[in-house]
C-alpha cells in the first residue's frame, strides 16, 4: 500500500474532526459554529484528500457518515430503515456528472424529479396502520432521538392518516421547518426584547423540535413538508411522484413545487428558476433536489456508505458567511437616535458585497456578543437589510473586549444619553453636525417635502459651503442664488431646477411638513392622524400631551414626543422661520379617506409589497399597513391576500400572477389605506 504523507495523515485528522464538531453543533447544539458553504467546503477537501489516499478512508470518516450521535437527553430510536444523507453538486457540471453516472448505470435516460431543498431538520415519521406511533431525527442515521411528543404539537402532522385501508408500516421522511414570517416575527421580538436573534430559521425550528418539553415546542408555529419514504409494509408504490401524490391524499404535507423532468436540460433550467426564486417562498430552501422517480431503477443504482446513488442535492450559492468584524461605529440620526453598526471585512454573500450592517443598539451588541475582531456570520435573504448574526466564538482573538456605547458623540462630542425605558442611546444636541446632514436628508426624501436635486451628497455640499445650517436656510437658498451658481460644475439649470424643488416643497401639504420635521416616532400614517384631528399646525403645537393622547390612533409615546418635540425652544423658533419662509401650515380639512389609522380597517389581510413606491419607503409601506392590522410578509403564497407593487417589482409580482393574488399599484394601494377596500 502507498504511504500516506505525514501532512495528508494530519489534515485528514484535523478536518475530521472539524467536521465532526461542526455536525455536532449543527445538529444537537442547534447552532452550527460556521456557514452551511464552509462547512460544505472542508466537506469537499475531506472527500478530495481520501481520493488522493483511499487508505485514509475509515468507517469513521465524516464522509462515510451521517449526523451526529443521538442525544441522550431524548429517547432513542432505531429507525426501520437508515437515514441517509445527500451528495453534493455546486455547479452545472457536477449535476452533469451525476446524471451521466446514472444513465450509465441504469443504460437509459430516467424521468427524474425536482424538488425544493428545504432548509430544515429531517424528521422520520413512522405510521402504524395510519396512527402516528413515533417521530425521530435522523440522529446518525441508524438512530434517531425520539421526539414524538414535540412533533405532535405540529399541527401539520396529521396524528392519523386519511386513507381507508391503512398499511402495516409507513415511514414518512420529510423536513420540519420554521415558516420565515413567524421567523422574521420571532426575531423582531426577540430584537425588540434585547434578547439574541436565531441565527437562521433553521436553527431556530431545530432550537424549537429539540425543546425537553413539547409545550414550548407547540408555541413555535413549524411546519413540515414530507419528501419520501423509509419503510413501507402493506403496501406497495412504483414511482417515487406517486408516492407524493399518495402522501397529500393521505393529509401528509408535501411541498407544491415540485417537477417531474425528462432529463439534465429540465433539471437545470429548474434550478435555475428556483435560484431566482429563491425567496418567494415562504420557507427557507439551500438547493434543488434531484431524484430518480422510478423505483425499481433506485434500487438497481443503490446506495454508498451515506448518500443514495439515485439522488443528488444541487446546492444554491449560500446566504450566509463569515467574515471578520473590524470594528464597531456609531451613526447619528435625523433624531439623534444612536446606531451602533458594523464594519466587516467586505464579504459577498447572495450577490453584494457586504461592508456596513446594522447592530441596533447597545442592547442588541450585548445580546449578541459580538466584538471587535470576531469572525461573525454575517445573512443576506431575500429583501431583509444584511444582518450580522453572531459570534463564532470559538475563533475569538483573546484579547477581544465586550463592546460599549462611547460616552459622547462621535460628531459634535456632547453626551449621548439613553432615556428611561428607551432601547437606544440619543445626542440630543439638536445642531450636532451629523444629524443636521441626516434631517436635512430626510427633509427633502420622498416621503417629506420630496425636494428633487437636493440629495445626500447636494446636502453634503451645502452644509459644507456654508448655505445651509438648518432645515429653515433650505428655503432661503433662493437669496443665494449667485453663491450657488459660483459652485463647481453648477450650471444655470441645476440651480433653477433645485430651486423650484425646494419651491414645490414648500407646497407639500401639512402632514409631509410633519414628517420633514424629524419629530422622534411620527412618521406618515400618525402625521396624517394628527393633521385629520387638528385645522393646522399652530394648533398642533399649542396641543398639550392629554389633547394630542385623546387623538384616537395617538398613543402616549406619540403624544409625548410631539409635544416635547414643539416645547423645546431651538425647534419653535425653527417652525417660526419655516412659517415665515412659507412652508403648508393648514390642514387640508382631513380630505383623506375615512379609515386612516382604524387599527382593525384591515385585519385578515395578508400583504406584500414589492418594488419601489414613490410615496412610502417599505418600511412606512409595512407601518401603515401593520397599524391597519394587516399582517406584512416577505413572500407571496397562496395565503397572501394582496401584492402592493411599486416601480421594479421583480419575481413577487410574477409570482402573485402565477397564484392569481390580486397586485395593486400605489394609488390602489393609498385607496386601501383609506377605505379598507381594494378599488372597485
Ligand atoms: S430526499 C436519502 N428531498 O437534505 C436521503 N431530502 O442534505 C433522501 N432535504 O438528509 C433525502 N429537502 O434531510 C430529500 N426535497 C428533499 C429535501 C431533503 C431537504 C434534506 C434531508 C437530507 C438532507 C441532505
Amino acid at each position: 500500500m502507498a504511504e500516506i504523507p505525514r501532512d495528508a495523515r494530519d489534515r485528514h485528522d484535523e478536518l475530521s474532526r472539524i467536521l465532526r464538531d461542526a455536525r455536532y453543533r449543527y445538529d444537537v447544539l442547534s447552532a452550527p459554529p460556521m456557514p452551511d458553504a464552509e462547512y460544505d467546503a472542508l466537506f469537499r477537501e475531506l472527500e478530495e484528500l481520501e481520493a488522493a489516499h483511499p487508505a485514509l478512508i475509515t468507517p469513521a470518516s465524516p464522509t462515510q457518515t451521517v449526523g451526529s450521535p443521538p442525544d441522550t437527553a431524548f429517547p432513542p430510536f432505531e429507525h426501520l430503515q437508515p437515514m441517509l444523507s445527500l451528495d453534493n453538486a455546486f455547479s452545472c457540471e457536477e449535476l452533469e456528472a451525476w446524471a451521466g453516472r446514472v444513465v450509465r448505470g441504469l443504460g437509459e435516460q430516467p424521468r427524474l424529479t425536482c424538488e425544493l431543498k428545504i432548509d430544515g431538520v429531517a424528521i422520520n415519521l413512522v405510521y402504524r396502520r395510519g396512527v402516528l406511533a413515533t417521530a425521530a431525527t435522523r440522529g446518525n442515521g441508524t438512530v434517531g432521538e425520539n421526539v414524538t411528543a414535540q412533533v405532535l404539537t405540529i399541527e401539520d402532522v396529521p396524528y392519523r392518516l386519511d386513507v381507508d385501508d391503512p398499511p402495516e408500516v409507513l415511514e414518512v421522511r420529510g423536513e420540519v421547518y420554521y415558516p420565515l414570517d413567524a421567523f422574521e416575527a420571532m426575531n423582531e421580538a426577540r430584537i425588540e426584547a434585547g434578547e439574541a436573534a436565531f441565527m437562521n430559521p433553521r436553527n431556530a425550528a431545530s432550537g424549537a423540535l429539540r425543546q425537553k418539553d413539547p409545550e414550548v415546542t407547540r408555541t413555535r408555529p413549524l411546519a413540515v413538508w414530507c419528501h419520501g419514504l423509509g419503510t413501507v409494509e402493506g403496501t406497495t408504490f412504483s414511482r417515487h411522484s406517486e408516492v407524493l401524490a399518495w402522501l397529500r391524499e393521505a393529509g401528509l404535507p408535501t411541498d407544491p413545487e415540485t417537477a417531474v423532468v425528462a432529463g439534465i436540460d429540465e433539471v437545470w433550467a429548474f434550478v435555475e428558476r428556483w435560484t431566482a426564486a429563491r425567496h418567494d417562498v415562504a420557507y427557507e430552501i439551500d438547493g434543488v433536489v434531484v431524484k430518480v422517480d422510478d423505483l425499481a431503477q433506485r434500487d438497481e443504482l443503490g446506495f454508498t456508505a451515506r448518500a443514495p446513488r439515485w439522488a443528488i442535492a444541487y446546492k444554491m450559492p449560500p446566504v450566509e458567511q463569515a467574515t471578520t468584524l473590524r470594528a464597531i461605529e456609531v451613526n447619528i440620526g435625523r433624531t439623534g437616535k444612536a446606531t451602533p453598526y458594523a464594519v466587516l471585512e467586505p464579504v459577498h454573500v447572495s450577490g453584494t458585497t457586504i461592508t456596513y450592517a446594522t447592530l441596533h443598539n447597545e442592547i442588541q451588541v450585548h445580546a449578541k456578543d459580538v466584538r471587535v475582531g470576531d469572525t461573525v456570520m454575517v445573512r443576506r435573504a431575500g429583501d431583509v437589510i444584511p444582518e450580522v448574526v453572531g459570534p463564532v466564538r470559538s475563533e475569538r482573538p483573546a484579547d477581544a473586549e465586550p463592546w460599549s456605547m462611547p460616552d459622547d458623540c462621535p460628531f459634535c462630542g456632547q453626551p449621548l444619553v439613553r432615556p428611561e425605558g428607551e432601547a437606544h442611546h440619543f445626542c440630543e444636541n439638536v445642531d450636532c453636525p451629523n444629524r443636521l446632514l441626516e434631517s436635512l436628508s430626510h427633509l427633502a426624501s420622498r416621503g417629506a417635502l420630496d425636494i428633487e436635486g437636493l440629495g445626500e451628497q447636494t446636502v453634503e455640499l451645502l452644509v459644507r459651503e456654508g448655505l445651509v445650517g438648518d432645515l429653515a436656510d433650505v428655503f432661503r437658498l433662493h437669496e443665494h442664488r449667485e453663491a450657488l451658481l459660483a459652485l463647481d460644475k453648477w450650471g444655470e439649470k441645476r440651480v433653477d431646477n433645485l430651486l423650484a424643488g425646494i419651491d414645490a416643497g414648500r407646497q407639500q401639504p401639512l402632514d409631509r411638513v410633519l414628517v420633514a420635521l424629524n419629530i422622534r416616532h411620527l412618521g406618515p400614517t400618525y402625521a396624517k392622524t394628527l393633521v385629520r384631528a387638528f385645522p393646522d399646525l399652530q394648533a398642533i403645537r399649542d396641543a398639550d400631551v392629554e389633547t394630542l393622547e385623546s387623538i384616537d390612533g395617538i398613543g402616549p409615546k406619540i403624544a409625548a414626543s410631539v409635544h416635547s418635540w414643539f416645547s423645546t425652544p431651538r425647534n419653535a423658533e425653527l417652525v417660526d422661520e419655516l412659517i415665515a419662509l412659507g412652508i403648508t401650515t393648514a390642514s387640508p380639512g382631513g380630505a383623506d379617506g375615512d379609515g386612516e389609522g382604524d387599527a382593525t380597517l384591515l385585519e385578515g389581510w395578508t400583504v406584500v409589497v414589492t418594488g419601489t413606491l414613490e410615496g412610502f419607503t417599505r418600511d412606512e409601506a409595512t407601518a401603515a399597513l401593520e397599524q391597519r392590522g394587516a399582517k406584512v410578509t416577505g413572500s407571496v403564497s397562496g395565503r397572501t391576500s394582496l401584492v402592493v407593487a411599486g416601480e421594479n417589482p421583480g419575481s413577487k409580482r410574477d409570482k402573485a400572477d402565477e397564484l392569481g393574488v390580486p397586485v395593486a399599484d400605489e394609488a390602489a394601494f393609498r385607496h386601501l389605506l383609506a377605505h379598507g377596500e381594494l378599488r372597485s
